[in-house]
């Protein structure tokens, strides 16, 4: 096992109807700024329980963050923000959402010239932010509990992820009934990011971590037995509630400490969602499988292991197990309804080539063996078309 440090301040919220306790958790003095996105929170009555548990407080409101937010929008909450000196952001939504507002918290007091320097140190130049609170909406990326987010500039076709401390959120507040009102394609999108968190942190190199593969174990078999319940769109409350932890415990620092990770398949995904416009989970799903078929024999063990414990098998070589997780994992995507190849998008492996010359730019070598780089990205493109 590797050294580590760990610490993680968020404090969860968790349940039916708690969107009331915001009372409890918010200055009565603040002046907050209320986040959200295109107006689904108004919709499913989430908004008028955020607003009648706020009270009397100070309220500013920014909506309209667009689904994978972009630095041309957030600027304008900044803007908000620095003009009404609001001392607290709510953010109630989704990944979007989230990571939106702590890009906000951390640009209202930042005092370079340019706020995209966040984004391009990665996180590092983050020297303070606003306090931050959130409410989720759509279990998938973790953002509730954790100090990252992906931000996208319109401009120049960039999805750039930062993270820093300061980001991570006082408190989220986790309400499975607010997930009622997602459609099939979202949930089936959140299952799909979630199952892929879990893939980046697990499928490397055995780092002889029993406790930790035995949590990421625990969340893929979790998810594959609530998944039809959740899809089936009906109002079951234990598979909602049991499908929000898993999205939050996938990526909030637990199941990575101590172990080797990858995350390859996000980066490459990243560019996916900034030159041709697929939703995040989209993205993983066709290149998850791609990236594996080309790490099979680095991965082998870890893989074996996923075929063994997750989906029973037993039989065969190391390497036979390795292949059937990849076939068993792409089985799942599809039970939920989710492609798992550039040509469901009508997309060819020649279309990516855009991606491949920004990585021979940037002088990619990424995933945990640093051995993709822009010609072994050509082969992922191959694999996955
Ligand atoms: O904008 P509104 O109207 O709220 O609608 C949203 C949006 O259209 C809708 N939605 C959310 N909750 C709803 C709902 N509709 C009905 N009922 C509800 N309860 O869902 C749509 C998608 O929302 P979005 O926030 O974009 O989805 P998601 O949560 O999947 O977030 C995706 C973003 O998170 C980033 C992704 O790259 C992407 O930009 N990620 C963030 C990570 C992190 N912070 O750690 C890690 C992830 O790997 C990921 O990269
Ligand atoms: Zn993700």
């Amino acid at each position: 096992m590797q050294n580590f440090t760990f610490q993680n301040p968020v404090k969860i919220v968790f349940g039916k109807n708690s969107i009331s306790q915001l009372d409890q958790l918010i200055e009565p003095k603040a002046r907050v700024l209320l986040t959200y996105g295109g107006g689904s929170i108004k919709r499913n009555g989430v908004y008028k329980q955020v607003k009648t548990a706020l009270k009397k407080r100070k309220v500013f409101e920014f909506g309209g963050i667009e689904p994978n937010p972009s630095f041309e929008t957030l600027s304008k909450a900044v803007e908000l923000g620095r003009k009404e000196k609001i001392d607290f952001i709510l953010a109630v939504g989704g990944g979007s959402v989230m990571d939106g507002s702590k890009f906000i918290a951390a640009a209202i007091p930042f005092k370079g010239k340019n706020t995209w320097q966040i984004i391009t140190s990665q996180g590092a130049a983050v020297k303070s932010a606003i306090p931050l609170g959130t409410i989720v909406t759509l279990p998938a990326t973790g953002s509730e509990m954790n100090t990252y987010g992906v931000i996208s500039r319109k401009s120049t076709k960039e999805k750039l992820a930062f993270g820093s401390p300061l980001c991570y959120p006082k408190f989220s507040i986790l309400d499975p009934l607010t997930t009622y009102s997602l459609d099939k394609k979202q949930l089936r999108n959140g299952i799909v990011d979630t199952f892929v968190h879990v893939c980046e942190q697990y499928a490397t190199k055995n780092s002889k971590a029993p406790l930790q593969d035995g949590f990421a174990e625990s969340i893929y078999k979790t998810l594959i037995d609530i998944a039809p319940a959740v899809m089936s769109g009906k109002k079951d409350y234990d598979a909602r509630a049991n499908f929000m932890w898993c999205a939050t415990m996938a990526l909030n620092g637990l199941i990575c400490q101590g172990v080797l990770q990858d995350w390859s398949t996000h980066t490459i995904g990243h560019e996916m969602t900034a030159f041709f416009g697929l939703a995040h989970a989209e993205t993983l799903a066709i290149i998850l499988p791609a990236v594996w078929k080309f790490e099979l024999n680095k991965k082998a063990d870890k893989l074996a292991m996923l075929a063994e414990n997750v989906f029973g098998i037993n039989k065969g070589t190391k390497k036979q197990k390795a292949e059937a997780a990849i076939k068993h994992t792409v089985k799942f995507f599809n039970s939920v309804g989710m492609p798992t190849s550039l040509a469901s998008y009508n997309l060819k492996p020649a279309d990516c080539e855009v991606i491949v010359k920004r990585a021979a730019e940037q002088g990619w070598q990424i995933g945990e063996n640093l051995d993709i780089n822009a010609n072994t990205l050509r082969k992922i493109f191959a694999l996955a078309k």
